[in-house]
């Protein structure tokens, strides 16, 4: 089985052609984003809201997150897999957080790297030891700046960041640049101001990829769900929605249960099953 390795997706952010990645929450919708040929693909643990109805990330266990994950590394195909460590997962402390993270790396070979929400240097100085620490281990780290909504509740909300104050600004870049300091492969960038995004990734050295973040980023990233219309027409502003696919499902809902009420399912002949005869005339 081949699939994409950090060094293939260097070497396409290097040849300057923007980066494809889609987050997948089971075996089904990780199948269309290999089958899409997407080059990177994120086990996000906003599944914990698409995909299982809780209200935020923050309630997700680790043990329902890592069944997702290995239903979503069972399908075939190229995409790199990129699992989020969700909350509660290293906050409490780092060798905690260590086992965790490598316990995720142990669920499947595919897994080839771990995604970590973290906010600015100054004040998250643990997540940034943190990262520093699995990247020294080896265990390659995708960090996730910006609008973390793991840390919904510290920010006061679903928030566009670093577009306020100069100072958030400042932090936002230096903490880009520290993250690439101490070892990370790639950054995701959420709901910054496009000019924030495409600054900081002509001045880094790593691949950026940006969700709310403009065009400007070296490769973008959304949730399977909004991206094809599988919970309705409400996605945020960023998205750019290229199917509607829940209505297509409740209309192919609509349509079996029409047949089933006046029976034109199943129809005798393509659906059924036949008893030779004879032998249903004996059983009479
Ligand atoms: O969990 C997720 O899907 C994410 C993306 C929004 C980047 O972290
Ligand atoms: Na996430």
């Amino acid at each position: 089985a081949k699939y994409n390795t950090i060094q293939d997706i260097r070497n396409k952010y290097l040849a300057g052609t923007p980066l494809s990645m889609c987050t997948a929450h089971d075996f089904i919708t990780a199948t269309w984003v290999n089958k899409a040929n997407c080059d990177l693909l994120l086990v996000g643990d906003s599944l914990a809201m698409t995909s299982l109805g809780y209200d935020s990330t923050i309630t997700l266990s680790l043990n329902e997150f890592k069944y997702h994950v290995s239903s979503v590394c069972r399908a075939e195909g190229s995409s790199m897999v990129v699992v989020d460590m969700p909350f509660g997962t290293f906050e409490s402390d780092m060798s905690k957080g260590l086992k965790n993270a490598i316990d995720i790396m142990k669920l499947h070979s595919k897994v080839t790297s771990v995604k970590v929400e973290v906010g600015l240097y100054s004040t998250d100085k643990y997540t940034m030891k943190y990262i520093e620490e699995l990247c020294s281990r080896g265990i390659p780290v995708m960090a996730h700046i910006g609008l973390t909504p793991q840390k919904v509740h510290s920010l006061g909300g679903y928030k566009v960041q670093a577009n306020k104050s100069l100072l958030q600004m400042q932090e936002l870049f230096e903490t880009a640049k520290q993250l690439q300091k101490i070892g990370c492969w790639s950054i995701l960038i959420e709901c910054v101001p496009h000019k924030m995004a495409q600054f900081m990734t002509s001045k880094l050295s790593i691949p950026t990829i940006g969700i709310g973040a403009g065009n400007g980023t070296s490769g973008q990233v959304l949730v399977i769900s909004d991206l094809l219309g599988m919970q309705g027409e409400s996605v945020p502003k960023f998205v750019k929605q290229t199917v509607n696919m829940a209505d297509i499902a409740t209309q192919g809902l609509k349509e079996y249960i029409a047949n089933v009420e006046d029976r034109t399912f199943p129809e005798k002949g393509p659906h059924t099953f036949k008893v030779k005869d004879e032998l249903w005339s004996e059983f009479l």
